[in-house]
């Protein structure tokens, strides 16, 4: 296969600002030289991951991801590394040199969720699917929303397991992607439900959800199994067909359940996403905030779905993203709601969702009776210490004088029980840094500065040129051989060079203990230097001292303290 030159690479990564091409996945904000992010890979909650504009490279100082653009979008996006660059590529109007056909990562693990969505849309249509093609039209599911969602259903044999075994596919795989299970042979996992295709971002069949529609004894719905193409907590059901449209209007409608989800968007309204009943997660916040839109939480009525409804708001809210709440009222779920009253009553619903604060207000009042005096004051409580939660000063200012004029209670101590905002600081890095030791400290920052500068990887060769630990000297030589290629080198690019899992690790590792705010000399960079020599020689006189242990002729032994000696002094390598 063809591959694209460090050249054109480089090129491509110069076509972009990497601040631009991650702000669109997080919101960045700028402190200092640097913009600083929440990290979306790991769990992160106070912003992280900063991004150097004038290195173009990204780096958590928590969980120490780090990379340039395209391994950002690699990581992010989970695909290839030359799919990325092809990303980029098109985002700048770049056509490549030669026509990359490249492999998606998971493509065979694609297409046979492909063939296998196929295979249960096709059972539908036969003889044996009448009853489940029976239920869906009796759910007002027409065969057009049928096909536009490729739901199909599953029959009680193991049809779909022989299919995939006569097309020769590895049965691990199989069994891995969650399609089938083995006892002596390979035999379907899915039987008699029907079956909701589940998508990831970019529209590839990455599961299923089946729900049973005959025997009723049996649980509604089971998903695949977490793999590592399908994991719940980073997909949203119907993402990748409501993202535009969602971008387009400025809001995008959460429900519950993938019914709802199907019963919304084939009513015309296309901005819509389901959970599958899960809670969100931060993944699926990164997910919603490339739309750059705010958020309709539309949960089921219960009292689940409430909770739901406050938990989901909470984490929307705090990643800075703009939420509404709709409750509907006489149905339990937007499914029923929209096939009993109609998708305009609907829509209607949906211009008057309210605010988080209000929702939760509404939520507090509920089972209380504030004609009460004790609930009476646990309400307001409640209220202020929601209010305290807030930086909001307009809506603290409102709610107060409500509160007050409503329950007739004394300004002034409603006011003195708020907390005054201070202007909190937004970004609290914390370096966690692993302690390393002396050595390799001293071997990542001579890579660091070699990676950098030609100038560093010139004394490097010429006073050294070896590092006594494999895949350190591996990069050291693989930064070398790009010198020789490119005349020149910097790390953004170097990045790029990279392809092996183990050197990435330690590439990380360089970058995000590399202290930003030093900028070494030469005689610093010397004495690093120095300090592998000795490495080098405390190996070298270990190795002589075991040597030593197992000589048994007098003369070859004294030959050896020797050398030890010798190299103690300093005057051999
Ligand atoms: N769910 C699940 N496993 C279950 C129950 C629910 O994975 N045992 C997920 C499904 O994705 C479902 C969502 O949670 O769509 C919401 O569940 P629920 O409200 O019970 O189902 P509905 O969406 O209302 O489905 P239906 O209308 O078909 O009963
Ligand atoms: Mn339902």
């Amino acid at each position: 296969m063809p591959v694209l030159s460090n050249e054109e690479i480089n090129n491509i990564r110069k076509s972009v600002n990497i601040v631009d091409i991650i702000g669109n996945y997080i919101n960045l904000e700028k402190k200092g030289k640097n913009y600083f992010g929440i990290c979306p890979f790991h769990d992160d909650h106070t912003p992280s991951m900063s991004v150097s504009e004038e290195k173009q490279i990204y780096t958590c100082f928590v969980c120490g991801a780090s990379g340039n653009v395209f391994t950002f979008i690699r990581d992010y996006e989970n695909v290839s590394f030359i799919e990325a660059v092809n990303k980029i590529a098109s985002i700048s109007g770049i056509t490549l040199s030669q026509n990359i056909n490249y492999q998606k990562k998971y493509d065979k693990e694609y297409k046979i969720y492909d063939l296998a969505v196929k295979y249960y849309k096709n059972n539908l249509k036969s003889k044996l699917g009448i009853n489940a093609k029976k239920y869906l039209n009796e759910r007002f599911l027409n065969d057009e929303i049928i096909d536009e969602f490729d739901i199909g259903v599953s029959f009680n044999d193991n049809n779909l397991s022989k299919l995939l075994k006569s097309k020769n596919y590895d049965e691990d795989m199989l069994i891995n992607i969650g399609l089938v299970n083995k006892n002596t042979d390979i035999y379907d996992i899915f039987r008699n439900r029907i079956m909701f295709p589940i998508h990831n971002s970019n529209g590839d069949a990455v599961g299923f959800s089946a729900r049973i529609f005959e025997n009723v004894s049996d649980s509604k719905y089971i998903n695949t199994k977490e793999t590592y193409i399908f994991k719940k907590g980073e997909i949203l059901f119907n993402y990748h067909r409501a993202q535009l449209n969602a971008k387009k209007e400025k809001t995008l409608i959460l429900c519950e359940g993938q019914m709802d989800a199907i019963r919304i968007y084939s009513s015309g309204i296309k901005n819509v996403c389901a959970t599958m009943g899960t809670a969100l997660t931060n993944y699926h916040i990164n997910l919603i905030k490339k739309l750059k839109c705010k958020v309709i939480l539309n949960m089921d009525s219960d009292s689940a779905g409430i909770k739901a409804a406050l938990q989901n708001g909470e984490l929307l809210n705090k990643n800075g993203i703009e939420v509404n709440i709709l409750k509907l009222s006489n149905a339990k779920d937007p499914d029923e709601y929209i096939i009993k009253y109609g998708v305009d009553s609907y829509k209607d619903s949906l211009n008057h969702a309210i605010s988080l604060f209000d929702f939760k207000l509404n939520y507090l009042k509920s089972n209380k009776n504030l004609n009460n005096a004790d609930e009476l004051s646990e309400y307001i409580n409640q209220v202020i210490n929601e209010l305290n939660k807030s930086n909001d000063e307009i809506l603290k200012n409102i709610t107060i004088n409500k509160l007050s004029e409503q329950y007739n209670i004394d300004k002034n101590i409603l006011l003195n029980k708020l907390i005054k905002t201070e202007n909190k600081e937004i970004i609290s890095i914390k370096k966690v840094r692993k302690k390393i030791n002396q050595n390799i400290k001293a071997v990542e920052e001579i890579l660091y500065y070699m990676m950098n500068n030609v100038k560093y990887a010139k004394i490097f060769s010429k006073k050294l040129n070896y590092i006594p630990d494999k895949t350190y000297f591996d990069i050291e030589k693989d930064i070398q051989a790009y010198i020789i290629l490119n005349n020149t080198i910097n790390l953004a690019d170097f990045i790029s060079y990279i392809n092996d899992i183990e050197k990435e690790k330690i590439l990380k590792e360089i970058i995000s203990n590399h202290n930003d705010s030093i900028e070494m000399t030469e005689s610093e960079f010397i004495s690093y230097i120095d300090i592998i020599n000795k490495w080098i020689n405390d190996k070298k006189i270990n190795e002589l001292k075991i040597e030593l242990k197992n000589e048994t002729d007098i003369n070859k032994k004294k030959e050896i303290t020797d050398l030890i000696a010798k190299i103690k002094r300093g005057s051999e390598l």
